[in-house]
């Protein structure tokens, strides 16, 4: 395991949810990668875990009360919130979330919370009806017009039976998101408003008056009611950008494939299956300012939809042809009424990247193409992090590190912002 975060300090702040065994975990990753870990255990979290297992696992005496008087003493909440280099809550729980957003700092957990100026990840964990309540969505979003990062949560199967958005990353998911964040941080000057929070600024809200529209996962073409063409796209990369056009105080449009993804707070979310539905709603929410194409709309669709399910019949295989699909980034980059401003294309490629996303670019007439570099992410798409190149009109081409995908959509509005306020 190679030592990534060597050297690294992270202040874990584990929440009172059932899944903070999984924290445990955690604490194991962030070890073999070189991390030392703190533990810091919220009263909720300790009817789950004892302080006990994770100061065995972390190497490390875990922190539990605000007054604690060896503690003060010794290692005050003031000294926990910045002897470290990044905090880490996992699980976060609605409470948590709740308690961040409000400024409380009603135990030692929130106290730190409030008192640090590091980069903070959280990774947020509970019932899907929780994980989709209009208060969490709204401290989310508070939170990370704050600076704060997130993972997760991802989607399954949850206690209680249910099924959907609400369980904790992974811890594996968890640690790269450090490595990512503290990897950021550590480039973020050159990044404008959205530079690392310990800079302790303010945030601007930079496209405010502004509407964004944004394509994002793939789309899906019918053969019969139960087959279609589809691709890996998870829709990561588009929903991690209408996230951060909405934090960016953009009036946000999102016009989404199939994806198994929370709709990101303060977005307005339009369900498309098709190549053809999502260019009439790209249409129908016109005009924009900026426009960008994220989503893997699908080349090609089957010549014909059939109305019943085709049947195996061992005798030969049901020819499948093909028709071409509408390009929606050509489409609305060639349009001369109600162009958006900004046109922004985005090209998956495994191979001879720079030069098919150039050609992407003059062939489309979009003004900056984002060329995803797939072969990065072992070459299939749908990962966590994206190595990208930007390409703009001049043919010039800047190549950004390997960044988990929210922190790509912070830096690409960060782009946009520049492209189009000046
Ligand atoms: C069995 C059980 C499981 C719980 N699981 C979660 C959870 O996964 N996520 C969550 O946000 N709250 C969960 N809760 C509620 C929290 O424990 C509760 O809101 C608590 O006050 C959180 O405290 P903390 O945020 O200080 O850790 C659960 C409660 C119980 C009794």
């Amino acid at each position: 395991m190679s030592q990534s975060l060597g050297g690294r300090r992270i202040l874990l702040v584990i929440g009172g949810g059932i899944a903070a065994y999984k924290a445990l975990d955690l604490i194991r990753r962030l070890r073999e990668r070189g991390a030392q870990v703190r533990p810091l255990l919220t009263a909720g979290a300790q009817e789950f875990v004892t302080p006990l297992a994770a100061a065995a696992l972390a190497g490390e005496r875990a922190h539990t009360d605000l007054f604690d008087r060896a503690e003060e003493a010794d290692i005050g909440h003031i000294k926990l919130a910045r002897d470290a280099d990044a905090v880490v809550v996992a699980p976060a729980t609605a409470n948590l979330m709740a308690r961040m957003a409000q400024g409380d700092a009603s135990d030692l957990a929130s106290t730190v919370l409030l008192a640090t100026t590091l980069p903070i990840l959280i990774a947020p964990a509970m019932n899907v009806r929780m994980w989709q309540h209009p208060a969490t969505q709204r401290n989310l979003t508070t939170l990370q017009a704050d600076g704060v990062h997130v993972v997760g949560p991802n989607e399954g199967a949850m206690a209680e039976a249910e099924f959907g958005p609400g369980r904790l990353a992974e811890p594996v998911e968890i640690a790269d998101a450090v490595e990512a964040m503290l990897g950021a941080a550590q480039q973020a000057g050159g990044f404008g408003f959205l530079a690392d929070r310990a800079s302790g600024k303010l945030r601007e809200r930079p496209l405010a008056g502004k509407h964004v529209l944004v394509t994002s996962g793939p789309t899906h073409e019918p053969i019969d009611p139960v087959r279609y063409i589809a691709n890996r796209s998870s829709g990561r990369q588009g929903h991690a950008i209408a996230a951060a056009a909405a934090v960016a105080g953009a009036t946000v449009t999102l016009i989404s494939g199939p994806v198994a993804l929370p709709d990101p707070a303060g977005v307005t979310v339009v369900r498309v299956e098709t190549a053809r539905e999502m260019l009439a709603a790209v249409e129908a929410a016109l005009p924009a300012d900026i426009a960008v194409f994220a989503a893997a709309v699908g080349d090609w669709r089957p010549e014909a939809t059939l109305g019943t399910k085709i049947k195996k019949d061992g005798t030969a295989v049901p020819p499948l042809g093909l028709v071409e699909n509408p390009d929606i980034l050509a489409t609305i980059a060639g349009r001369g009424e109600r162009r958006p401003t900004l046109v922004v294309g985005f090209a998956a490629e495994t191979d001879s990247v720079l030069d098919n996303a150039r050609a992407k670019l003059v062939r489309k007439g979009c003004d900056l193409l984002v060329a995803n570099d797939v072969s990065a992410e072992g070459g299939v798409m749908g990962g966590l992090s994206n190595t990208i190149h930007l390409i703009t009109r001049d043919g010039a081409v800047e190549t950004w590190p390997t960044l988990d995908k929210d922190e790509v959509g912070r830096r690409l509005v960060a782009r946009f912002r520049d492209l189009i306020c000046g």
